[in-house]
């Protein structure tokens, strides 16, 4: 199968379908005003907290805070992709799939990468069986088959051009494997298997595709770890390693642990702790907590009890900051010299992991005492240094009640009055930084704009994020006005753009806006473009979901009072 999907067919796909015959012919949902409500698939409940809505045709779990179209409750509920959910979609509604070639190359070649890297993992699986070597390496490592499985390790021979012989005999050309980083050439031009003689770690997204691989050398040797490059499908600042397989083992994930290396996770997983996931070969930063806190509320690090360890806990912990509220925490553990998460729970097994997990250090208690660390609060000198490094970090925190507690707290040690406005403090990072959470609203305008002025940058954003929009068709934002007309026409000009603009309204701003000089270089408004839909769409989902919450508290008293 190849070829684009029309967007048009897509859309219509989701127009016609009713959301409540596709979620209730899964669930049972009941009638519940002018939306149906049932048990959340997505986390463990007794009373009911997930509801659907035939108007919005949209779905909403105020326990777990899933939410999305019919498209994308197959994608998660039946784990597909989102062109086997388009599929499934056009199956339940008898409808046959036509498909245009490709305008945009991208979308095929990345199913072909995706389905190379697939072919790989069975490779790899089938060379461990076949390796006594392997075998015994991760015998020798405590690992059982049943482990193995679980992660789909597997073995790259020790040779240069075993897997990609193979592959190419199975169709795959030298630039997808390239692509996909399962190969590598060298100066002369000459190709060849980027990982041998390693035992390999598929590194899955959320939803189960491979999209990168680790690998372990067997015996001695440098480097000891190899991960995949960046690709178009695999970014090391975003994926985590094991979230996958933990969702697997439990959709509800009450907590997740945080820890350094691959073997961590799978000797966690081996003594029956399934929630761990480790960063890949990079220090934990806010994009690994972003897609982290979407999945847990409590995420435990796992660093060393040495310096190095508590540096890098105290990095983690700033990298968290923006995200903690009453309900999402960070907490630590810290263990005894020279251990990892791997030998301790080795050598001390479960029940001593978990006493670590239960007294873990939470996180705000954690900074202020690494910050007082050193500092004697019974001087007036040394409170003012507390309270300078307290401030600009305090700050860092989104949720204003969690900031006010922590103003109060520093307010009590320092004496400093907390009513008081921050003062503008930090380096220039910090201020660019809060740059991005302006308001939801200017975000959306700015990215408007360069959608207008420039329609064809729709084309550059992720198959997720168009789908994203799609559920917000009959929003008022004017982003989403912009891409509804865009999304029918991608090649569209500007000025056909401004033709075809329905609503008088706001006609002048949208004249106005297309007029706007453009001072970025065209390469740059495609990043801006691309990474501010993403982190806009983050921002209204969430939004979104605060407004149902208060809609719903709202509705709630309102029910009382009638009564
Ligand atoms: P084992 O020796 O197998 O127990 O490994 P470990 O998990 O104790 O590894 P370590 O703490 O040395 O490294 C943690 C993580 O850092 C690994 O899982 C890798 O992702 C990464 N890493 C370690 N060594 C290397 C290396 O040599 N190169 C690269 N690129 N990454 C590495
Ligand atoms: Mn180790």
């Amino acid at each position: 199968m190849s070829g684009l999907i029309p967007q048009n067919f897509i859309n219509d796909l989701i127009e016609s379908a009713d959301i409540v015959e596709i979620i209730g012919s899964r669930l049972e949902l009941k009638k519940a005003g002018r939306n149906f409500q049932g048990l959340c698939p997505f986390h463990n409940e007794k009373t009911p907290s997930f509801s659907v809505s035939p108007e919005k045709q949209f779905f909403h779990c105020f326990g777990c805070k899933e939410s999305g179209t019919a498209l994308t409750f197959l994608m998660k509920y039946e784990n597909l992709d989102f062109v086997e959910a388009i599929e499934a979609l056009a199956k339940h509604l008898g409808r046959d799939l036509p498909r245009e070639r490709g305008r945009r190359e991208s979308a095929p070649e990345q199913t072909r990468e995706l389905l190379a890297l697939e072919a790989a993992v069975q490779i790899f699986k089938d060379n461990l069986r076949n390796s006594k070597d392997a075998i015994s390496y991760l015998k020798n490592r405590g690992i059982s088959g049943e482990i193995a499985r679980d992660f789909g390790l597997g073995y790259a021979l020790d040779e240069w051009q075993h897997l990609s012989s193979k592959l190419e005999k199975n169709g795959f050309s030298v630039q997808v494997l390239i692509n996909c980083g399962l190969i590598t050439t060298n100066d002369r031009g000459r190709h060849y298997d980027r990982f041998r003689g390693r035992v390999t770690f598929p590194i899955r997204n959320i939803r189960g595709k491979t999209i990168g691989f680790g690998g372990r050398i067997l015996r001695d040797g440098a480097p000891k770890y190899l991960n995949s490059p960046e690709t178009k499908l695999f970014s090391k600042s975003n994926e985590v390693y094991g979230l996958f397989e933990a969702r697997r083992g439990n959709q509800r994930l009450d907590r997740l642990i945080l820890v350094e290396g691959y073997m961590d996770v799978i000797a966690l997983a081996q003594h029956g702790i399934r929630n761990s996931v480790a960063t890949l070969g990079t220090a934990v930063g806010e994009d690994h907590f972003r897609r982290m806190y979407r999945y847990s509320n409590e995420i435990v690090c796992c660093f060393d009890g040495d310096a190095a360890g508590r540096s890098a806990a105290f990095r983690a912990l700033e990298a968290a900051l923006p995200f903690l509220d009453e309900k999402k925490r960070i907490h630590f553990i810290f263990l005894p010299d020279g251990e990892d998460p791997d030998s301790f729970v080795n050598s001390n097994g479960y029940d001593r992991f978990k006493e670590l997990v239960e007294s873990s250090t939470p996180g705000f208690e954690y900074l202020f005492s690494s910050l007082g660390a050193n500092l004697d609060l019974s001087l007036l000198d040394d409170k003012v240094a507390l309270a300078g490094l307290a401030r600009p970090l305090i700050d860092r925190v989104n949720s204003k009640l969690a900031r006010d507690v922590l103003l109060a707290r520093l307010g009590e040690l320092t004496g400093l009055d907390v009513t008081k406005p921050a003062p503008q403090v930090g380096p220039k990072q910090i201020q660019v930084k809060r740059d991005f959470s302006q308001p939801v609203q200017k975000l959306s305008e700015r990215l408007a704009g360069m959608l207008i002025r420039r329609p064809e940058l729709l084309k550059l954003l992720s198959i997720q994020d168009r789908e994203a929009f799609v559920a917000l068709r009959n929003e008022s934002d004017l982003l989403c006005k912009v891409e509804v007309i865009v999304s029918r026409d991608p090649d569209l000009l500007s000025e056909e753009l401004i033709s075809r603009w329905p609503d008088v309204g706001d006609l002048d701003k949208i004249v106005a806006m297309a007029n706007v000089d453009e001072l970025l270089d065209k390469e740059e408004q495609e990043v801006q473009f691309s990474e501010g839909v993403s982190r806009w769409l983050d921002l209204r989902i969430e939004n979104a979901e605060i407004e149902k919450l208060k809609q719903r508290i709202n509705d709630g008293t309102e029910e009382k009072n009638s009564k």
